[in-house]
Protein backbone atom coordinates (compact mmCIF):
# COMPACT_ATOMS: atom_id res chain seq x y z
CA UNK A 1 0.00 0.00 0.00
CA UNK A 2 1.51 3.48 -1.00
CA UNK A 3 1.11 5.84 1.38
CA UNK A 4 2.48 9.78 1.74
CA UNK A 5 5.82 10.06 3.60
CA UNK A 6 4.46 13.06 6.17
CA UNK A 7 2.14 10.93 8.21
CA UNK A 8 3.11 10.76 12.01
CA UNK A 9 3.79 7.36 12.65
CA UNK A 10 1.21 7.52 15.39
CA UNK A 11 -1.37 8.94 12.71
CA UNK A 12 -3.86 7.22 13.61
CA UNK A 13 -3.92 7.87 17.02
CA UNK A 14 -5.56 10.36 19.31
CA UNK A 15 -9.00 10.32 17.02
CA UNK A 16 -12.05 9.42 18.41
CA UNK A 17 -12.07 5.70 17.01
CA UNK A 18 -12.68 7.54 13.30
CA UNK A 19 -10.66 6.03 10.52
CA UNK A 20 -8.67 9.19 9.76
CA UNK A 21 -5.63 9.58 8.69
CA UNK A 22 -4.08 12.80 10.33
CA UNK A 23 -0.62 14.28 9.81
CA UNK A 24 1.82 15.13 12.33
CA UNK A 25 1.92 18.85 12.45
CA UNK A 26 -1.70 19.04 13.96
CA UNK A 27 -3.42 18.48 17.31
CA UNK A 28 -6.55 17.08 18.27
CA UNK A 29 -5.80 17.33 21.87
CA UNK A 30 -6.35 21.12 21.37
CA UNK A 31 -9.16 20.68 18.72
CA UNK A 32 -11.18 18.67 22.05
CA UNK A 33 -10.58 21.67 24.35
CA UNK A 34 -11.69 23.99 21.84
CA UNK A 35 -15.18 25.56 22.60
CA UNK A 36 -16.73 27.08 20.13
CA UNK A 37 -18.84 30.48 20.65
CA UNK A 38 -22.36 30.68 19.05
CA UNK A 39 -20.80 33.56 16.18
CA UNK A 40 -18.27 31.40 15.02
CA UNK A 41 -17.72 30.66 11.30
CA UNK A 42 -15.75 28.03 10.03
CA UNK A 43 -14.76 26.99 6.22
CA UNK A 44 -14.66 23.39 6.26
CA UNK A 45 -12.89 20.72 3.75
CA UNK A 46 -10.46 18.76 2.18
CA UNK A 47 -6.75 20.03 1.60
CA UNK A 48 -6.75 22.01 -1.65
CA UNK A 49 -10.39 22.22 -2.26
CA UNK A 50 -10.51 26.40 -1.75
CA UNK A 51 -10.12 27.07 1.72
CA UNK A 52 -8.10 30.39 0.60
CA UNK A 53 -11.00 31.42 -1.65
CA UNK A 54 -13.93 30.65 0.23
CA UNK A 55 -12.14 32.57 3.96
CA UNK A 56 -11.16 35.45 1.57
CA UNK A 57 -15.29 35.43 0.69
CA UNK A 58 -16.01 34.78 3.81
CA UNK A 59 -13.59 37.51 6.12
CA UNK A 60 -14.69 40.00 3.33
CA UNK A 61 -18.83 39.52 4.01
CA UNK A 62 -18.21 39.31 7.57
CA UNK A 63 -16.03 43.09 7.43
CA UNK A 64 -18.85 44.35 5.17
CA UNK A 65 -16.63 44.59 2.21
CA UNK A 66 -14.42 46.35 3.09
CA UNK A 67 -11.00 46.02 1.13
CA UNK A 68 -8.75 45.84 3.47
CA UNK A 69 -9.83 43.28 5.10
CA UNK A 70 -7.85 40.99 1.81
CA UNK A 71 -5.76 43.58 0.70
CA UNK A 72 -3.91 45.14 4.02
CA UNK A 73 -2.21 43.79 6.96
CA UNK A 74 -0.57 40.60 8.11
CA UNK A 75 -1.58 37.17 5.70
CA UNK A 76 -4.64 35.59 5.33
CA UNK A 77 -3.74 32.95 7.49
CA UNK A 78 -2.96 34.74 11.00
CA UNK A 79 -6.36 36.94 9.83
CA UNK A 80 -8.49 33.57 9.46
CA UNK A 81 -6.46 30.60 11.56
CA UNK A 82 -6.47 27.25 11.13
CA UNK A 83 -7.88 25.24 13.98
CA UNK A 84 -5.64 22.10 14.25
CA UNK A 85 -2.38 23.46 13.22
CA UNK A 86 0.25 23.60 15.90
CA UNK A 87 3.63 23.69 14.95
CA UNK A 88 6.84 26.06 15.81
CA UNK A 89 7.51 26.63 12.52
CA UNK A 90 6.48 30.13 11.57
CA UNK A 91 6.16 31.11 15.42
CA UNK A 92 6.98 29.16 18.13
CA UNK A 93 4.38 27.65 20.20
CA UNK A 94 1.95 28.71 17.85
CA UNK A 95 -1.41 26.76 17.98
CA UNK A 96 -4.61 27.74 16.11
CA UNK A 97 -6.79 27.36 18.88
CA UNK A 98 -4.59 29.66 21.35
CA UNK A 99 -5.15 32.21 18.74
CA UNK A 100 -8.82 32.01 18.24
CA UNK A 101 -9.04 31.94 21.99
CA UNK A 102 -7.36 35.38 22.55
CA UNK A 103 -9.47 36.26 20.22
CA UNK A 104 -12.62 38.83 20.54
CA UNK A 105 -15.30 39.57 18.38
CA UNK A 106 -16.11 37.73 15.68
CA UNK A 107 -14.22 34.58 14.85
CA UNK A 108 -13.70 33.21 11.12
CA UNK A 109 -11.15 30.17 11.17
CA UNK A 110 -10.64 27.11 8.79
CA UNK A 111 -10.32 23.08 9.71
CA UNK A 112 -9.49 20.12 7.05
CA UNK A 113 -10.78 17.54 9.94
CA UNK A 114 -13.47 15.07 9.42
CA UNK A 115 -17.10 16.56 11.14
CA UNK A 116 -16.92 13.61 13.45
CA UNK A 117 -13.54 15.24 14.85
CA UNK A 118 -14.36 18.58 15.49
CA UNK A 119 -15.08 20.12 18.52
CA UNK A 120 -18.68 18.90 19.51
CA UNK A 121 -19.67 22.07 20.47
CA UNK A 122 -19.11 23.45 16.64
CA UNK A 123 -22.00 21.84 15.80
CA UNK A 124 -24.24 22.71 19.29
CA UNK A 125 -23.85 26.28 19.95
CA UNK A 126 -25.23 27.88 16.88
CA UNK A 127 -21.51 28.65 15.49
CA UNK A 128 -21.93 28.25 11.37
CA UNK A 129 -19.93 25.89 8.61
CA UNK A 130 -19.76 26.44 5.31
CA UNK A 131 -18.67 22.87 3.68
CA UNK A 132 -16.93 22.85 1.02
CA UNK A 133 -16.30 19.81 -1.99
CA UNK A 134 -13.74 20.37 -4.91
CA UNK A 135 -13.46 17.52 -7.56
CA UNK A 136 -10.86 15.04 -5.67
CA UNK A 137 -9.14 14.37 -9.35
CA UNK A 138 -8.29 18.24 -9.06
CA UNK A 139 -7.42 18.68 -5.18
CA UNK A 140 -4.98 15.64 -5.85
CA UNK A 141 -3.21 17.34 -8.15
CA UNK A 142 -2.92 20.72 -6.17
CA UNK A 143 -1.57 19.06 -3.28
CA UNK A 144 0.53 17.10 -5.40
CA UNK A 145 2.03 20.84 -6.43
CA UNK A 146 1.59 22.09 -2.79
CA UNK A 147 4.41 19.27 -1.92
CA UNK A 148 6.24 20.15 -4.28
CA UNK A 149 7.11 23.74 -3.20
CA UNK A 150 7.45 22.44 0.03
CA UNK A 151 10.99 21.96 0.06
CA UNK A 152 11.07 20.08 3.85
CA UNK A 153 8.35 17.52 2.12
CA UNK A 154 9.00 13.62 2.40
CA UNK A 155 6.98 13.75 -0.52
CA UNK A 156 8.96 12.29 -3.81
CA UNK A 157 6.84 14.15 -6.40
CA UNK A 158 5.53 10.90 -7.83
CA UNK A 159 1.71 11.53 -8.70
CA UNK A 160 1.17 8.07 -8.60
CA UNK A 161 1.81 7.51 -5.30
CA UNK A 162 -0.58 10.94 -4.56
CA UNK A 163 -2.95 8.94 -6.89
CA UNK A 164 -2.55 5.68 -4.43
CA UNK A 165 -2.80 7.58 -1.33
CA UNK A 166 -6.20 9.06 -2.61
CA UNK A 167 -7.74 5.90 -4.24
CA UNK A 168 -6.70 3.71 -1.49
CA UNK A 169 -7.87 5.98 1.26
CA UNK A 170 -4.41 6.73 2.77
CA UNK A 171 -4.17 10.37 2.18
CA UNK A 172 -4.25 12.29 5.11
CA UNK A 173 -7.11 13.75 6.44
CA UNK A 174 -9.25 11.15 4.50
CA UNK A 175 -10.81 9.05 3.37
CA UNK A 176 -12.12 11.79 0.94
CA UNK A 177 -15.50 10.31 0.57
CA UNK A 178 -15.67 9.54 4.60
CA UNK A 179 -14.94 13.01 5.09
CA UNK A 180 -17.61 14.33 2.64
CA UNK A 181 -20.39 11.83 4.09
CA UNK A 182 -19.41 12.81 7.88
CA UNK A 183 -20.74 16.34 7.17
CA UNK A 184 -23.03 15.44 4.80
CA UNK A 185 -25.15 13.14 7.83
CA UNK A 186 -25.50 16.78 9.53
CA UNK A 187 -27.28 18.46 6.40
CA UNK A 188 -30.70 18.82 8.42
CA UNK A 189 -28.21 21.51 10.60
CA UNK A 190 -29.37 24.51 9.28
CA UNK A 191 -26.11 25.81 10.54
CA UNK A 192 -24.00 23.96 8.19
CA UNK A 193 -24.33 25.25 4.53
CA UNK A 194 -22.91 22.50 1.35
CA UNK A 195 -20.91 24.34 -1.57
CA UNK A 196 -18.15 23.54 -3.74
CA UNK A 197 -15.53 25.06 -5.48
CA UNK A 198 -16.95 24.00 -8.70
CA UNK A 199 -20.06 26.03 -7.70
CA UNK A 200 -17.97 28.89 -6.67
CA UNK A 201 -16.14 29.02 -10.26
CA UNK A 202 -19.47 28.68 -11.88
CA UNK A 203 -21.50 31.37 -10.11
CA UNK A 204 -19.17 33.45 -8.43
CA UNK A 205 -21.76 36.38 -7.79
CA UNK A 206 -24.54 34.27 -6.81
CA UNK A 207 -22.19 32.20 -4.39
CA UNK A 208 -21.37 35.17 -2.29
CA UNK A 209 -24.69 35.84 -2.26
CA UNK A 210 -25.92 32.47 -0.41
CA UNK A 211 -23.13 32.22 1.28
CA UNK A 212 -24.27 36.25 2.35
CA UNK A 213 -27.69 35.39 3.41
CA UNK A 214 -26.23 32.44 5.15
CA UNK A 215 -24.47 34.19 7.56
CA UNK A 216 -27.09 36.80 8.04
CA UNK A 217 -24.96 39.89 6.83
CA UNK A 218 -26.98 42.05 4.61
CA UNK A 219 -24.96 43.27 1.96
CA UNK A 220 -25.25 45.72 -1.19
CA UNK A 221 -25.26 44.67 -4.37
CA UNK A 222 -22.34 46.89 -4.76
CA UNK A 223 -20.81 45.39 -1.72
CA UNK A 224 -21.63 42.14 -3.13
CA UNK A 225 -19.82 43.16 -7.16
CA UNK A 226 -16.60 44.47 -4.67
CA UNK A 227 -16.37 41.21 -3.09
CA UNK A 228 -16.21 39.31 -6.37
CA UNK A 229 -13.63 41.47 -7.60
CA UNK A 230 -11.43 40.96 -5.02
CA UNK A 231 -12.00 37.46 -4.96
CA UNK A 232 -11.33 36.60 -8.75
CA UNK A 233 -8.27 34.11 -9.31
CA UNK A 234 -6.88 37.00 -11.45
CA UNK A 235 -7.05 39.68 -8.50
CA UNK A 236 -5.95 37.39 -5.52
CA UNK A 237 -3.02 36.12 -7.55
CA UNK A 238 -1.31 39.76 -7.46
CA UNK A 239 -2.14 39.93 -3.43
CA UNK A 240 0.50 39.41 -1.39
CA UNK A 241 -1.91 39.12 1.55
CA UNK A 242 -3.28 35.64 0.73
CA UNK A 243 -0.28 34.70 -1.50
CA UNK A 244 1.72 33.01 2.01
CA UNK A 245 4.88 34.99 0.93
CA UNK A 246 5.74 35.17 5.30
CA UNK A 247 5.90 31.30 4.65
CA UNK A 248 7.75 32.16 1.79
CA UNK A 249 10.30 34.06 3.64
CA UNK A 250 10.71 31.57 6.29
CA UNK A 251 11.72 28.95 3.47
CA UNK A 252 8.47 27.08 3.70
CA UNK A 253 7.18 27.21 0.49
CA UNK A 254 9.81 27.76 -3.01
CA UNK A 255 6.55 29.39 -5.30
CA UNK A 256 9.15 29.31 -8.06
CA UNK A 257 8.41 25.72 -8.21
CA UNK A 258 4.25 26.19 -8.40
CA UNK A 259 3.01 29.51 -6.82
CA UNK A 260 0.10 28.73 -4.83
CA UNK A 261 -2.70 30.44 -7.20
CA UNK A 262 -1.35 27.94 -9.91
CA UNK A 263 -4.41 27.09 -11.96
CA UNK A 264 -7.63 27.81 -10.43
CA UNK A 265 -9.92 25.79 -12.60
CA UNK A 266 -12.21 22.82 -12.57
CA UNK A 267 -11.50 19.95 -14.90
CA UNK A 268 -7.39 20.85 -15.08
CA UNK A 269 -6.45 17.94 -13.80
CA UNK A 270 -6.53 16.43 -17.29
CA UNK A 271 -3.40 17.88 -17.92
CA UNK A 272 -1.06 15.94 -15.34
CA UNK A 273 -2.97 12.44 -15.35
CA UNK A 274 -2.20 9.72 -17.22
CA UNK A 275 -5.12 7.70 -18.79
CA UNK A 276 -5.17 4.54 -16.45
CA UNK A 277 -4.49 7.25 -13.09
CA UNK A 278 -7.79 8.63 -14.47
CA UNK A 279 -9.41 5.31 -14.48
CA UNK A 280 -8.10 4.34 -11.16
CA UNK A 281 -9.62 7.32 -9.45
CA UNK A 282 -13.05 7.39 -11.87
CA UNK A 283 -13.48 3.68 -10.50
CA UNK A 284 -13.11 4.66 -6.88
CA UNK A 285 -15.34 7.88 -7.32
CA UNK A 286 -17.95 5.84 -8.94
CA UNK A 287 -18.12 3.20 -6.50
CA UNK A 288 -18.21 5.49 -3.23
CA UNK A 289 -21.22 8.00 -5.25
CA UNK A 290 -22.84 4.94 -4.74
CA UNK A 291 -23.03 5.05 -0.93
CA UNK A 292 -25.78 5.22 0.92
CA UNK A 293 -24.46 7.79 3.22
CA UNK A 294 -23.54 10.22 0.45
CA UNK A 295 -27.23 9.67 -1.03
CA UNK A 296 -27.88 13.15 -2.37
CA UNK A 297 -24.79 14.64 -2.53
CA UNK A 298 -25.62 16.27 -5.57
CA UNK A 299 -22.18 18.04 -6.15
CA UNK A 300 -20.29 14.86 -6.47
CA UNK A 301 -22.21 13.72 -9.20
CA UNK A 302 -19.83 16.28 -11.60
CA UNK A 303 -16.70 14.31 -10.30
P1 LIG B 1 -5.01 24.82 -8.00
O1 LIG B 1 -3.74 24.30 -7.39
O2 LIG B 1 -5.80 23.76 -8.70
O3 LIG B 1 -4.78 26.01 -8.85
P2 LIG B 1 -6.60 25.66 -0.74
O4 LIG B 1 -6.80 27.09 -0.44
O5 LIG B 1 -7.64 24.76 -0.10
O6 LIG B 1 -5.20 25.24 -0.43
O7 LIG B 1 -6.82 25.47 -2.30
C1 LIG B 1 -5.90 25.97 -3.23
C2 LIG B 1 -6.52 25.86 -4.60
O8 LIG B 1 -7.55 26.86 -4.73
C3 LIG B 1 -5.52 26.13 -5.72
O9 LIG B 1 -5.94 25.29 -6.80
C4 LIG B 1 -5.77 27.61 -6.01
O10 LIG B 1 -5.35 28.02 -7.29
C5 LIG B 1 -7.30 27.63 -5.89
N1 LIG B 1 -7.82 28.99 -5.73
C6 LIG B 1 -7.53 29.88 -4.76
N2 LIG B 1 -8.17 31.05 -4.99
C7 LIG B 1 -8.87 30.89 -6.13
C8 LIG B 1 -9.73 31.76 -6.90
N3 LIG B 1 -9.96 33.02 -6.55
N4 LIG B 1 -10.29 31.25 -8.02
C9 LIG B 1 -10.07 29.99 -8.40
N5 LIG B 1 -9.26 29.11 -7.71
C10 LIG B 1 -8.67 29.57 -6.59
Amino acid sequence: MAMLGYHHPDYKRNTRGCNVHFPYYHSLKDVAKFEARPDDVAICGFPKSGTVWVCSVVGLILHDADPSFLLDGPPLERKVPFLEYCTPLLQKGYRGVDTLEQTTGRRLFFSHLNCDLLPPSLLTSGAKIIYKTRNPKDSLISLHYHHMARPASDYHWVLGQMVDDYSEDTVPFGPYFDHVASFWKHRENPNIFFTSYEALHKNHKKTVQDFAKFLNQPLSDEQIDTIVRLTTFAAMKENPVVNRIDKVAAGIFNFNVAPFMRKGIPGGYADDLTQPQIQKLDNWIALNKKREDLRGMTSLQDY
